[in-house]
């Protein structure tokens, strides 16, 4: 990206002042959302996250893609603050957030789907979803009232059940849905915090051919609005996505760029690709 454009697309923080408290906002379109500066994370002599550094914006998905222990979850683990980073930093908007909490950086607009499915099998779609919108409810509007507060919360869970197209199964219990259905669930859950950046690692796990398409689709209609950092191992549909490509081998990138180039990647073909496609 050239300094022009990312000079454009910084993003305009707004301040707006809730209840006595401020929350920041980030606002402008194809904005800077999320970036990574010589992210390092060491397990004992391991470097699992070698001196990554990267870039997302609104309105893109950027995929992460590598062998297995390229360390493509441990960077989104240090994107979302649940590990610390050895060293590194990482900027969510135009703040500093290294060494922050996931329930505060969460709080910030960043919001993640796990490698492994992580919801609630006893429950509801609709409870699953509500539990993951009443987490992100703001201390700012903790002055609300309960009644106004409880509305709050459904629309959101309502919103975000629309989005990611399971207002069908909405009573449904969790354990009942397809393992498809409850990838989706995931990023319903994820969405019911109103992210401005998902993480999401390797949604597409485990799918049949159909379950990947209506991922694909749901995926695409998420990007508007928002910015997706995407970790995947099924090539169709990273490059049927993806934006912008980080390949990383060894905890390292070995490259970065649009889909057309990583393709042409002599590297890339030769580390990663060639096996794959
Ligand atoms: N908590 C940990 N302690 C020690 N080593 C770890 C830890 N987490 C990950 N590793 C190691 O770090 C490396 C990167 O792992 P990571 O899970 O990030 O890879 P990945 O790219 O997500 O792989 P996959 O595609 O299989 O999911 C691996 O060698 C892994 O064994
Ligand atoms: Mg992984």
């Amino acid at each position: 990206m050239s300094e022009d454009v990312r000079r454009a697309g910084l993003p305009q923080a707004s301040t707006i002042s809730l209840g006595g408290s401020e929350v920041h906002q980030v606002t402008s379109v194809g904005a800077l959302l999320l970036s990574a500066k010589n992210l390092t994370k060491r397990f004992g002599g391991l470097a699992a996250v070698n001196d990554v550094s990267l870039e997302l914006l609104r309105n893109q998905i950027h995929a992460v893609i590598g062998p297995n222990g390229a360390g493509k979850s441990t960077l989104t683990n240090l994107l979302s603050g649940d590990l610390p980073p050895t060293s590194g930093s990482v900027m969510l908007g135009q703040r500093d957030v290294t060494g922050w909490s996931p329930e505060k950086i969460s709080a910030q607009g960043l919001g993640r789907s796990y490698q492994k499915t992580n919801i609630f099998l006893p429950f509801s779609v609709w409870e699953n979803v509500r539990l993951a919108a009443q987490s992100r409810q703001p201390h700012a509007a903790r002055w609300l009232s309960h009644a106004t507060s409880f509305i709050a919360v459904n629309a959101r869970a309502e919103k975000a059940l629309e989005l990611s197209g399971l207002q069908k199964r909405k009573n449904s219990g969790a354990g009942t849905l397809s393992h498809g259905e409850q990838r989706q669930l995931e990023i319903a859950m994820t969405l019911a915090t109103e992210p401005q950046v998902l993480l999401l690692d390797e949604p597409l796990a485990g799918m049949g051919a159909q379950e990947a398409e209506r991922m694909v689709t749901l995926l695409q209609s998420i990007k508007k609005d928002h910015g997706i950092l995407l970790v995947e191992h099924d090539m169709d549909a990273v490059f049927a996505l993806a934006d912008q490509l980080t390949v990383m081998v060894n905890g390292q990138v070995i490259a970065s760029g649009k889909p057309a180039e990583i393709r042409a990647d002599a590297g890339v073909q030769a580390a990663y690709l060639g096996e794959e496609h």
